[in-house]
């Protein structure tokens, strides 16, 4: 794999309180996964990575392979603060040691992005500084959580991160497809459901608009690209004290007013996992559609060829607020931890994908599934 750099992004920062110096650098992937783009902060006007004034430290990335057929892994978390962000360590190590390939935060990034340290210093800078030394190497692919809205449209969010895709000319983080290998990836917003009120319809339906248009595109390539995984903030199915299965009804199935909601989109396109954070705990659905989940025991396989998506919600990778309390869970929920951790995802081909969850306290991986398919299904 040769290092290879596609685009160079130049952030102007406007609203963060930076140095001339070149910081907070740190990488996500174009819509092309041979391409890579490289974000940094800088207070002057055209400054690049290095001038006579100064460079950012030297940095390093792989780009993935051309092709569809390629093993790579994924690290997958949510709700990761500066303070109390008990992952992190962790999280140090393993990019150290090179077990991962990629990085997907589902939301809630900072705690927050936009606010002021008791110090007086932005957090959102205390945050991007600590782990420049993984953002830097891995692709940081992130999607907005209900901590992203700083009530200016988001404005941290799209200004200090790059997404894939463009909409009117536009970076949009909010929405966006990439594919890696043999999967397709996608991020929705579920924070324009969130703050409707605020920020009104029209985000909702531009991305249902997107999104039902970009799964159809996608199942036409299938054969060559046959996993479809999706990311989102607020979960759909949660089991704990503080909801009950059908956590976000309006989200999963809209409303009679007009509102659609996203999860007929994930049961027709035949999408094959979504991962969610928003809930400080880690829990595993079986495949479930429609608020039935399909093989409900541990007996069978019920992730070979799947009969729907399956869900996995991964929010416990650390921050100010407590781990979510468990009553009895729900029959459709294969198995939850509130440990912190993270979730690392293998892509392995066409057919195999494994997923383990990585335990802080516990120093193990404390779930293991493989999600399976019969070539071409
Ligand atoms: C919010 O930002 C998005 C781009 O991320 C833009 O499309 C939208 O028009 C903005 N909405 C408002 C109310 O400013
Ligand atoms: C469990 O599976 C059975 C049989 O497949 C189904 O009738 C039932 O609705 C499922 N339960 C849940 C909670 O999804
Ligand atoms: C796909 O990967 C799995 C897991 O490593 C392996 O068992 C299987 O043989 C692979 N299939 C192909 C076609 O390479």
């Amino acid at each position: 794999m040769i290092p290879f750099l596609a685009l160079i992004f130049l952030l102007i920062s406007k609203i963060f309180c930076a140095s001339v110096f070149p910081e907070q650098v740190h990488i996500s992937l174009g819509e092309d996964a041979a391409a890579m783009v490289v974000t940094w902060v800088t207070f002057e006007k055209n400054y690049k990575v290095g001038t006579s004034d100064g460079w950012s430290k030297q940095f390093q990335f792989k780009t993935f392979p051309a092709g569809n057929n390629f093993k790579f892994r994924v690290c997958v978390f949510g709700d990761l603060g500066y303070h109390f962000g008990n992952s992190i360590p962790d999280l140090m190590k393993a990019a150290k040691n090179d077990l991962f390939d990629m990085i997907i935060h589902v939301g809630d990034i900072a705690y927050d992005l936009h606010k002021t340290d008791d110090d007086g210093v932005n957090i959102g800078d205390k945050y991007m500084r600590e782990l420049e030394p993984i953002f830097s190497r891995f692709p940081y692919m992130v999607i907005a959580g209900n901590h992203e809205n700083d009530k200016l449209n988001f404005s941290h969010f799209h200004n200090r991160f790059r997404m894939p895709g463009e909409v009117n000319g536009h970076h949009n983080n909010q929405y966006y497809s990439y594919n890696v290998g043999s999967a397709h990836f996608f991020g929705v917003s579920t924070e324009d459901y969130g703050y409707r009120e605020e920020y009104g319809n029209a985000p909702i339906l531009a991305q249902y608009n997107w999104l039902t248009n970009d799964l159809q595109e996608t199942n036409k390539n299938r054969v060559i690209r046959p996993w479809i995984i999706g990311y989102q903030h607020r979960p759909f199915y949660c089991s704990n004290t503080e909801c009950p299965i059908d956590a976000e009804p309006l989200i999963r199935i809209g409303d009679n007013n007009g509102i659609p909601g996203l999860e007929p989109a994930f049961i027709q396109n035949k999408i094959d996992l979504q991962f969610c954070g928003h809930r400080h705990s880690y829990e595993r659905f079986y495949p479930i559609a429609n608020l039935v989940a399909y093989g409900n025991d541990s007996s069978g396989n019920a992730y070979h060829n799947a009969a729907a998506p399956t869900y996995i919600t991964v929010g416990t990778a650390g921050c100010h607020s407590s781990k979510t309390p468990f009553g009895s869970p729900h029959p459709a929920s294969a198995f939850r931890s509130d440990d912190w951790g993270y979730t690392i995802m293998t892509i392995y081909n066409h057919t195999h994908i494994n997923l383990y969850q990585w335990s802080v306290d516990q120093q193990k991986n404390i779930d293991n599934i493989w999600i399976t398919k019969d070539f071409g299904h």
